[in-house]
């Protein structure tokens, strides 16, 4: 049997494939490409040796969904699919509520008229709002979302989670994604934005690059070590690794679960120039802008629920991740482009 994963084809997605592949998982993408490219599909393949089913196809086409349950013998969903621009979100709620509310809707009934309720979904630390706790454990009490992206994760937690209470057969595994950067060992699969990265670490891997010439560090008045902003930033090999852990989890039936994704450390904007600019070789030049309206100071996790409960933890430190996050960056200079 096999995993379908929504928005393969993406970031996170391509990354998850690949560990899905090399655990022995049979995987199916669905992605419509709005962000991505066919060449991270094949790129997966040729990191893996192994083959794997691509659709392009909408979560939010229902017939195209259709067509691809019946052909496949789809065990559990794990869905990335979705707009993820936070600014862009503020200027475009209803294709944003469309797309990730309703596309999740569509997707979630076709799973049940083909009898596939096992579900993971990638939800984000933003749904803590401005936290009532660092560190941020589970516990910690949803807060109020700043954007309509944020809010199309805390409120798709909610639906899952109904969809369990109406029918327990339903499995889902919530996870809440800190920051992920880096890229795969290969350097062949990697974070590649469109236009000018709204990002901390894809702008600042475009400045190292050339492409653009300055980082913007939005406040250094915050409540922290230096001023600048602290985040929980982990290597999506990490994460992606935490997916395969998510899949074994959903063999236990145990309703839904939610884990934060994370390392549990803190990192600023300026440290995270300087752990740059030491993998790069090169300094990243940067002015102090005024805060970015919607960030907060803190946002770092508490992981021992997923360490106790997944048997999973974030394994690649900084360096690596900014190693990576640079083999990528140099070796595609355009990302997927030619
Ligand atoms: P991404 O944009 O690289 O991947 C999303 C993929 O979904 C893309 O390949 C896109 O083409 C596809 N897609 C979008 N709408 C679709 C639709 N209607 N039908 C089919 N495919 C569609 O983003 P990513 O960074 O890999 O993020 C994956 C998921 O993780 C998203 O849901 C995102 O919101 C969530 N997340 C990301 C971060 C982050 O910082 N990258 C943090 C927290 C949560
Ligand atoms: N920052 C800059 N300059 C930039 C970009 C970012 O100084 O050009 C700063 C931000 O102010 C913040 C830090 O770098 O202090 C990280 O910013 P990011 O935009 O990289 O990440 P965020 O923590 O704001 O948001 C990310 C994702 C969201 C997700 C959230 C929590 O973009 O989708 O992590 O998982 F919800």
């Amino acid at each position: 049997m096999s995993i379908l994963v929504t928005g393969g084809a993406g970031f996170i997605g391509s990354h998850t494939c690949v560990e899905l592949l090399n655990a022995g998982y049979d995987v199916v993408i669905v992605d419509n490409l709005y962000n991505a490219s066919e060449k991270a599909v094949d790129r997966v393949k040729e990191i893996t040796g192994k083959d794997l089913k691509f659709y392009q196809v909408d979560i939010r086409d229902r017939e195209g969904l259709n067509e691809v349950f019946d052909k496949e013998d789809v065990e559990s969903v794990i869905h990335f699919a979705g707009l993820k621009a936070v600014g862009e979100s503020v200027q475009k709620p209803l294709e944003y509520y469309e797309n990730n509310i309703g596309g999740t809707i569509t997707l979630c009934d076709v799973m049940r008229s083909h009898g596939v309720k096992n579900i993971i979904f990638s939800s984000s630390a933003t749904v803590y709002g401005d936290p009532a706790f660092i560190p941020i454990t589970e516990e910690c009490p949803k807060g109020v979302c700043t954007n309509p992206y944020g809010w199309t994760k805390w409120m798709l937690e909610q639906i899952l989670t109904d969809l369990h209470t109406a029918d327990p057969e339903w499995n889902v595994v919530l996870l809440r994604y800190f920051n992920p950067i880096g890229a795969h060992k290969s350097g062949m699969i990697g974070e590649d934005p469109k236009g000018i990265p709204n990002n901390l670490m894809p702008y600042i891997t475009q400045v190292a690059i050339g492409k653009l010439e300055c980082l913007s560090v939005f406040g250094d008045d915050y409540d922290t070590h230096d001023g600048t902003g602290v985040r929980d930033y982990i290597h999506v090999v990490d994460l992606a690794i935490g997916h395969v852990r998510a899949v074994e989890k959903l063999k236990e039936k145990d309703g839904v679960s939610v884990y934060n994704l994370g390392t549990g450390n803190g990192q600023s904007v300026l440290d995270m120039v300087k752990a740059f600019g030491k993998a790069c070789g090169k300094e990243i030049p940067y002015v102090i802008k005024p805060r970015r309206a919607g960030d907060i100071a803190t946002c770092y996790c508490d992981a021992s629920k997923a360490k106790k409960e997944l048997h999973w933890e974030a394994e690649r430190g900084l360096e690596e991740m900014c190693e990576d996050s640079w083999r990528w960056q140099s070796q595609n200079p355009n990302g997927y482009a030619e």
